[in-house]
């Protein structure tokens, strides 16, 4: 998700070994096919297997509308380092659409056909190629033939989220159709779009008749979500991992300040000052604090995070913590469980 699962945020959901795999942040190739040196700077992971330390394999996503630099991206993504790669036709963003990238192209199902075809015949066979689309620009029935484009295009596999572009994130989904769909294609379906909770997952499951699955903003809203899902798709034999909000955010910080470290010491002495302002826990920076505000509107909106109104005016990282230990105490003897992502 642009903004939000960076390479910190996919180490840091990797470490249960719920997911199967990522997706990067998508990458907009716009008036040149994009350099490997911005490739290396967005996905890191690329430097060490296309995996997370955690473990958690990586796929580039890239998003475009034209199939020769998208296809020269694909190939130079490829050249350093990535080991699949997804293509973007779901992105509702207006800024996006409006430069003919995303969701845009669920209006020209040719051009998707087009697309992945020369992504596919650019990277070697071996390197997965798949596309994720929504059902339709402003309707749900272009999905049969945009999917089947896509299949037709030579992607390994289809990502659908059950909604149109002009739906937005809004409801419903129509898992159904994303049903219908699968019934139609050789490949396989992937199900995304409000999957939050076990019980949704299991009726998303039915709906669709789909066995893969992605989730995007709930992954944030209720961390334990990827291992329940994982144990019932039989993916994970782990115990259920048993945390506290407050060891979850302080584990994801250590991740971000490995991450910039990392970035500090490739990058010179220009960035060297935003990366300080961004430094997290005990480096005084606002950054990490950034992000944490960043997720726990996400747990809040999309969750059961009790502590937001407590956490969202907190100005330092110390604070946010101190707030939250505070918060662990107000609550009652025993009931420390609620702090907890709870299923
Ligand atoms: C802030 C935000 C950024 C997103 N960025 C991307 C992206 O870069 N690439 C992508 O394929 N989907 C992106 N998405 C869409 C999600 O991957 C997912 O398809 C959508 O949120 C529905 O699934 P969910 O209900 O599990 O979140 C983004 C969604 C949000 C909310």
């Amino acid at each position: 998700m642009d903004g939000v699962t960076d390479a910190a945020m996919r180490a840091f959901q990797g470490r249960w070994g719920a997911f199967s795999y990522a997706v990067t942040e998508f990458l907009r190739v716009s008036e040149t096919p994009i350099p490997g040196k911005v490739f290396r700077r967005e996905v890191p992971e690329l430097l060490t297997g296309a995996q997370t330390e955690t473990g958690l394999p990586v796929q580039v996503q890239i998003l475009g509308g034209d199939p020769v630099r998208m296809a020269k991206s694909a190939q130079t993504a490829v050249k350093v380092g990535a080991t699949a790669i997804d293509i973007n036709f779901g992105c509702p963003a207006p800024t996006v659409n409006r430069n003919d990238g995303g969701a845009s192209l669920l209006r020209y199902p040719c051009r998707i056909r087009e697309i992945v075809q020369a992504v596919r015949e650019a990277v070697p066979a071996e390197i997965p190629v798949s596309a994720k689309i929504r059902l339709g620009w402003d309707s749900i029935d272009p999905v049969f033939e945009n999917a089947a484009m896509v299949q037709e295009g030579g992607a390994s596999w289809i990502t659908i989220h059950a909604r149109t572009r002009v739906q937005s994130y809004k409801p419903p989904v129509f898992w159904a159709q994303v049903g219908k769909v699968r019934e139609q294609l050789a490949i396989p379906v992937i199900a995304n779009g409000d999957i939050w909770t076990i019980d949704e997952f299991r009726r998303c499951r039915e709906e669709t008749g789909c066995d893969k699955f992605m989730i995007g903003r709930s992954a944030l809203a209720n961390p334990i979500l990827s291992w329940q899902i994982a144990t019932e798709l039989g993916l994970t034999h782990e115990a259920q991992p048993d945390f506290l909000w407050e060891t979850l955010f302080k584990e994801f910080l250590l991740d971000l300040h490995a991450q910039m470290a990392r970035k500090k010491e490739k990058s010179g002495f220009r960035s060297q000052r935003r990366l300080e302002t961004q430094g997290p826990l005990g480096q005084g920076g606002v950054g990490g604090l950034f992000r944490l505000k960043q997720w726990i509107k996400f747990a809040n909106n999309h969750g059961d995070f009790p502590h937001f109104e407590a956490l969202k005016l907190t100005q330092t990282l110390e604070e946010f913590f101190e707030v939250l230990a505070q918060e662990e105490q107000r609550l009652p003897q025993g009931t420390s469980e609620t702090l907890a992502i709870t299923g």
